[in-house]
């Protein structure tokens, strides 16, 4: 939902084509966010200006994906790349349209005026831009663009121009930017006025800085600086300067960078030191030093943020030998679920620990329901477990969309325990569901993919699914990380129980094999490629199962919709007769999960109903289950697990299938038209 990128070399001597090349690549990491369109903001000039002020920004910006940006950079005249500067920020912006369609003037940064006095770049929705526009209207300003973000460029130069006095930081203006905004952002601040600086703040959406340096940091972590309280005027309205205590920079103040980023793909290369925002954070650089400011401390308020390390590789975000990188992570799998389990389960003694949530425990079990809360695919993740939580910890298990749940203002209470599934931490949605959840007292467990994210920070207590990064926008290594995450945590909450062992014994053993039994899956590849070949010219997929499966028909017409554009519905098989049945002739494209459990004679018969209407069902089923095989025309043979685990080897022939259908439909897998990765706005 929009990646927002900026640079800033300080006494780290680059060219503007070295600029350019980081701000493009840190673009393409992010890309996966948005792709409508695409922009930078450098310096115009010669690199010597700074120190007179006499100085231009300059924006470049293209429809398309981050490749057309960087092919119409090469063709402006008025950029020489080899000018060399000594300290400069760059910012940089991939967009996922939300407020007027794509176009170069749509695109970010958006600016201030024709001079280009202030840029910003911006990741999120500002809600009462309506207003803030008319407001600026009425004095004078006027709009180019359709998006909500040229109001906060406007606003800011209002500010400026407005301001009490002539001293007034970079970072204080933000700051009072940020007061007259509502709606969610990230945004990252470059101005004429303030040359080699850069200011960046959030809320609701995410942002991280980056550092590199060869020289000594000062800490490892930045105390906050405070708005003074105190009740002159000029304190009150300006914030604090910073000291050598409350900023980082190398110790003799030299040679020091900032990369501001949405996520932590864009710096890895760089460097694997970096500081996560927090809400109404005001993070600023000035000659070199960075500090991060906020208006008042409020109870629970860390007072420092710490620079932490990062343990991803960047070997972790390329494709390596794979054509996209959802192919590449529908075949990690084998790796990301024993990630998911690593140090965590115990097979020889059949235990399991769940650092993050041994404290909370206790408190969980005594609760009186579960609520699992996502969208999308994580949402899936939710249905597929709901079973086997429902079984292992008795106790009443809701999975809600957190939009529809936030809609219904869906009662909570102090003894409900709230899981919001989320593999970037970052959905609207979903964070907003959770702080619905948590001032009703309820206790808030985060199953997530993304260290430091909005969602990991802001629960109580969680599980890292560790599946490693994931970039493709269809997700699918997440998914099944996230299914097992949940049944470890359904194993945890019965380990005492002696009447269940027998069975807490046989999926944990079903968790040992599952890595290999995935691999198995894998190898039907080619053969899902076949199929793919005679269904790619097809309008409509209709997949059906129940029990287990039902999450698997939801979660593979999801990936068939998103990347291939055909239409795809997942129907619960003993709903067929109530409806969906009218849609089966000989015709229409069925694929039916059926599998050897509690379920199976009831599947039995919907494939009988499908048959008699001349449907041809491509069955997924038990490699050993002959009955099916010879009952069906079309089979595809999985591997046999304990059955609430068999919905992860089953969901896997959809995400191929999905895959070589949208590869032969000649769709861009990674990037499908309309969305992004993260949604960040509700
Ligand atoms: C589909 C997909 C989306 C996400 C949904 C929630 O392939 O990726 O449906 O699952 O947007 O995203 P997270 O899990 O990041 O909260």
């Amino acid at each position: 939902m929009c990646g927002i990128f900026a640079y800033l070399n300080y006494h780290v001597p680059r060219t503007r084509r070295e600029i350019l090349e980081v701000l493009i690549k840190g673009l393409r990491r992010l890309e996966y966010r948005g792709y409508d369109s695409a922009g930078v903001g450098i310096d115009g000039g010669n690199g010597k200006e700074l120190e007179t002020k006499a100085k231009t920004i300059h924006l470049i910006k293209q429809t398309g994906k981050v490749n057309a940006l960087d092919e119409e950079i090469l063709r402006q005249q008025e950029v020489d790349l080899d000018v060399e500067f000594d300290v400069h920020l760059g910012i940089a912006h991939t967009r996922w349209a939300t407020h007027g369609v794509p176009s170069p003037v749509n695109s970010h940064p958006q600016r201030s005026d024709k001079n280009n006095e202030f840029i910003v770049i911006h990741n999120g929705i500002i809600t009462n831009y309506k207003d803030l526009k008319k407001f600026l209207e009425s004095k004078g300003y006027e709009f180019e663009s359709e998006t909500d973000t040229e109001t906060i460029a406007k606003l800011v130069k209002y500010l400026y121009d407005n301001r009490e006095s002539d001293d007034i930081t970079f970072a204080t203006l933000v700051e009072q930017v940020t007061q007259q905004l509502e709606g969610a952002f990230a945004l990252v601040f470059k101005s004429l006025h303030y040359p080699g600086e850069a200011v960046g703040t959030r809320r609701g959406g995410p942002l991280l800085i980056g550092v590199r340096s060869d020289h000594k940091l000062s800490t490892d972590h930045i105390p906050i600086l405070y708005r003074s309280s105190g009740k002159d005027k000029k304190s009150c309205n300006t914030l604090p300067r910073m000291d050598l205590d409350t900023c980082l920079f190398p110790v003799d103040d030299k040679a020091v960078e900032y990369y501001f980023a949405s996520d932590a793909s864009a710096v890895i290369e760089h460097t694997n030191r970096v500081i996560f925002l927090e809400d109404d954070d005001v993070a600023a650089v000035s000659d070199g030093r960075l500090s991060i400011h906020r208006i008042k401390r409020t109870a629970g308020d860390h007072p420092a943020r710490a620079i932490q390390t990062l343990q991803m590789e960047l070997q972790q975000i390329m494709k390596g030998n794979f054509s996209s990188f959802m192919q590449k992570e529908i075949f990690e799998q084998p790796e990301s679920v024993v990630n998911t389990m690593r140090g965590r389960v115990n097979f020889e003694n059949n235990t399991l620990i769940l650092g993050g949530l041994k404290d909370h425990i206790k408190e969980i079990q005594r609760c009186r329901r579960l609520i699992l809360i996502a969208c999308g695919t994580s949402y899936h993740a939710g249905v597929a477990t709901r079973q086997v939580l429902e079984e292992l910890t008795e106790l009443p298990v809701m999975v809600e969309l957190a939009s529809d749940f936030l809609d219904r203002n869906t009662p909570v209470f102090r003894d409900d325990v709230c899981f919001f599934i989320s593999q970037s931490g970052e959905t609207a949605d979903s964070l907003l569901a959770l702080r619905y959840c948590k001032e009703r007292g309820a206790l808030t467990v985060g199953i997530t993919n993304t260290v430091g994210s909005s969602i990991s920070r802001e629960t109580d207590c969680g599980v890292h699914i560790n599946a490693g990064p994931e970039i493709g926008v269809a997700s699918t290594k997440a998914y099944t990380s996230q299914f097992v995450a949940l049944i470890m945590f359904a194993l945890l909450m019965c380990d005492d129980r002696i009447s269940v062992q027998p069975r807490r014994r046989e999926i944990i053993q079903g968790l040992k094999v599952l890595p290999d039994l995935i691999k198995e899956v894998l190898s039907l590849d080619e053969e899902i490629q076949k199929l793919a070949a005679e269904l790619y010219q097809q309008k409509s997929v209709l997949i059906m199962g129940r029990g287990y499966h039902y999450a698997t028909c939801l979660e593979g017409a999801l990936k068939i919709k998103e990347i291939t554009y055909m239409h795809s519905e997942g129907i619960l098989a003993g709903e067929l007769k109530h409806g969906p049945l009218a849609l089966v002739d000989k015709l229409m494209p069925v694929i039916m999960i059926i599998m050897r459990d509690h379920t199976y004679t009831k599947c039995q018969n919907a494939l009988q109903q499908v048959v008699a209407r001349q449907g041809r069902p491509i069955v997924i089923c038990d490699k050993e289950d002959y009955e099916t095989i010879s009952n069906s025309s079309r089979t595809i043979k999985v591997p046999h697990c304990v059955d609430c685990l068999q919905g992860v080897l089953s969901v896997i022939p959809l995400q191929l299938l999905s895959f070589h259908l949208a590869v032969l439909r000649g769709y861009d897998v990674d990037c499908p038209r309309n969305l992004a990765k993260s949604v960040t706005v509700e």
